[in-house]
């Protein structure tokens, strides 16, 4: 099993949204400028949804013109065929999609039903692949919804199993709102690696409950190599209550690089990006590795 981990930081998406502080398009690129610069290869830069659901949001188009796009890796999230066209207008080369393991969520998200949300993702992804964009398709709660309660794995993995066969790049399994326990998460996991191999599955922890590195960890056991994480741990869904931010990328990477895994980050750079999102968003990090790495750098010692 390949000791390489891939990390999407997915704080300027799913972090900004849900911050009171709004963010100005120039804040916005200059936290996933300072992302870039710790050598983070995959960015979550936005979503293309309705500026009256996510206000937060409105301006990624400005943001992708902002950043050179042909560089791999920025993708943005789109929740319908309207997202897809707008992130495609302003030159987006990679989307990520949203399926739902519960009618509750697909409603409170997407104002679908699952199945719907099913079909029109089915249609972004025949467009996506005429056109030669990549796509990400993210299975929210895929564990526990906060409407409809726990979600079970056969339906999780027949949309993945669904998805796969149609060619997405990517499956990521979502826990959105941070409920499922890393037993949970080894079942749902190695059943899907068992499946399809790990190269195309993917994780994204919520840390709602101080579960989401466990959870990492349950998953790379069975095998899955690649991880959305949200730089300071920012985060949290409008949509789904009681979800709180993201695993911190930080507390990721510190864990990974520790344990002899390769993530490619510079995590001193990290640091600074982990700081500016801080500052940004005038908000207490959820991450824990920060102080720690802070004081042992602040030392010279060896963080990793
Ligand atoms: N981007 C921007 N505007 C959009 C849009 C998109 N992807 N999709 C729809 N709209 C606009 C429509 O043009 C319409 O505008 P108008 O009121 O000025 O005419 C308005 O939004 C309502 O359109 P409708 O198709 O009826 O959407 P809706 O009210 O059923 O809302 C979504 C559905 C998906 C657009 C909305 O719920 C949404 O943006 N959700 C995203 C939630 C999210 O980002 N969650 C976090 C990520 S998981
Ligand atoms: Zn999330």
């Amino acid at each position: 099993m390949s000791g390489k981990v891939i990390i999407n930081d997915v704080g300027p998406r799913d972090g900004l949204q849900n911050q009171s502080a709004r963010l100005s398009v120039e804040q916005r690129v200059a936290l996933i400028k300072a992302l870039l610069k710790a050598g983070m290869g995959h960015i979550e830069v936005g979503s293309f949804v309705s500026p009256k659901a996510v206000p937060a949001m409105l301006g990624t188009d400005r943001v992708l013109a902002a950043l050179n796009t042909e560089q791999s890796g920025f993708s943005v999230l789109v929740p319908n065929m309207k997202g897809y066209e707008l992130a495609r207008a302003a030159g987006a080369e990679c989307v990520a999609m949203v399926l739902y393991g519960t009618d509750g969520m697909a409603r409170a998200n997407a104002n679908m039903t699952r199945v719907e949300a099913e079909r029109v993702m089915e249609q972004i992804l025949q467009r996506a692949r005429t056109d030669g964009v990549r796509v990400l398709a993210t299975i929210s709660v895929a564990w526990e919804c906060p409407f409809d309660g726990p979600v079970a794995q056969d339906t999780v993995a027949d949309i993945a199993h669904r998805f796969v066969q149609l060619g997405a790049d990517q499956v990521v399994l979502a826990d959105s709102i941070g409920a499922a326990n890393p037993q949970q998460v080894r079942e749902l996991t190695s059943m899907l690696v068992n499946e399809h191999g790990s190269e195309r599955l993917a994780c994204h922890f919520h840390d709602t409950r101080a579960m989401g590195l466990a959870n990492v960890f349950a998953a790379l056991e069975s095998g899955i190599r690649s991880f959305d994480a949200s730089i300071s741990g920012l985060g949290g869904c409008p949509f789904a209550p009681g979800a709180s931010g993201n695993v911190a990328t930080e507390d990721v990477v510190m864990m990974l690089e520790q344990m002899g895994y390769d993530t490619g980050i510079d995590l001193r750079e990290l640091m600074s990006a982990s700081r500016l999102a801080a500052r940004l968003t005038n908000n207490v990090p959820g991450g824990r590795a920060r102080a720690w790495l802070d004081r042992h750098m602040g030392n010279n010692k060896k963080v990793a």
